[in-house]
């Protein structure tokens, strides 16, 4: 809120692991989201739908370990809140108690009002997500939500209900980027986009996406920061030449004994065989 008023702008990208996140908090990030994207990114399932709070919680914990100063944000995982306020705020507590994560996440309209009312009641931060939110996939789709009347609209009210119900801050994922720069002007809380232009309060982008780990399209939003995966692939495969070749290991890379020990050894070994 602080950054927000004084016009600084809120940095955030995802981690799942205690290096990755300790490059991120070494480099000087203000936020850490360790998203259900975790699903698609290293899990290898097709999208976020299966991710457990088990799975969630481990890669948390080793996230928070990792870091000195950053703000890390728990992603609450697909049924983890939907089916009862009470689950919410259960599940909030242990995403919180279990990790050492600082605030949870949760995607969701105003519908999700009480649930987000009830956790921050219990004393857990809660940042919100609107706009294209994964775990509606099968009801929505992955494209740019809020680009006619009525449902931008709703993403409004949304934001405005969810603001109201305690929420410090919400992820705008593909929205118009006037949209999202009229929410941000319109909230008190920060705006963190993914997708949704250059005036909300911060970014945030999934690591793997702006490292280009993986060989493949990403969306329009994503800019390749570093080409980290090329740089991966060319060192798995002079690996693989260098052991094939023997090149590698080199005596260099080994540890020393004392000739006489094998010496010893080897006459050890003479007399057995007889
Ligand atoms: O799970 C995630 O990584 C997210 C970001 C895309 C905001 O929710």
């Amino acid at each position: 809120m602080e950054m927000k008023a004084a016009g600084e702008k809120i940095t955030m990208l995802t981690a799942y692991d205690t290096p990755t996140a300790q490059i991120l908090d070494a480099a000087e990030i203000d936020t850490i989201l360790v998203g259900d994207s975790l699903g698609n990114v290293v899990l290898g399932y097709k999208d976020t739908l299966p991710v457990t709070m088990e799975e969630m919680i481990h890669p948390a914990a080793a996230v928070a370990r990792g870091v000195e100063r950053a703000f890390v944000l728990f992603d609450m995982p697909f049924m983890s809140y939907q089916v009862s306020v009470e689950d919410g705020v259960r599940n909030a507590g242990r995403a919180i108690k279990e990790t050492g994560c600082n605030c949870v996440k949760l995607e969701g309209g105003a519908n999700y009002a009480p649930v987000v009312r009830a956790i921050v009641d219990s004393g857990i931060p809660v940042c919100t997500h609107l706009g294209l939110t994964p775990q509606s996939v099968n009801i929505i789709g992955y494209k740019v939500q809020g680009k006619q009347y009525e449902k931008a609209r709703r993403i409004v009210e949304d934001a405005l209900a969810l603001e109201a119900a305690g929420a410090s801050m919400v992820v705008l994922e593909c929205v118009p980027w006037k949209l999202a720069k009229l929410l941000t002007e319109r909230l008190s809380i920060p705006t963190i986009g993914i997708g949704a232009g250059p005036f909300c309060d911060g970014q945030v982008l999934v690591f793997h996406d702006m490292m280009a780990f993986a060989d493949r399209k990403t969306a329009k939003f994503v800019k390749p920061f570093a080409q980290v995966g090329k740089l991966m692939r060319r060192g798995v495969k002079q690996y693989i030449r260098e052991v094939k070749s023997s090149a590698y290991p080199g005596t260099e890379h080994s540890f020393i004994i004392e000739d006489a020990v094998i010496d010893k050894l080897s006459g050890k070994m003479g007399k057995n065989k007889k």
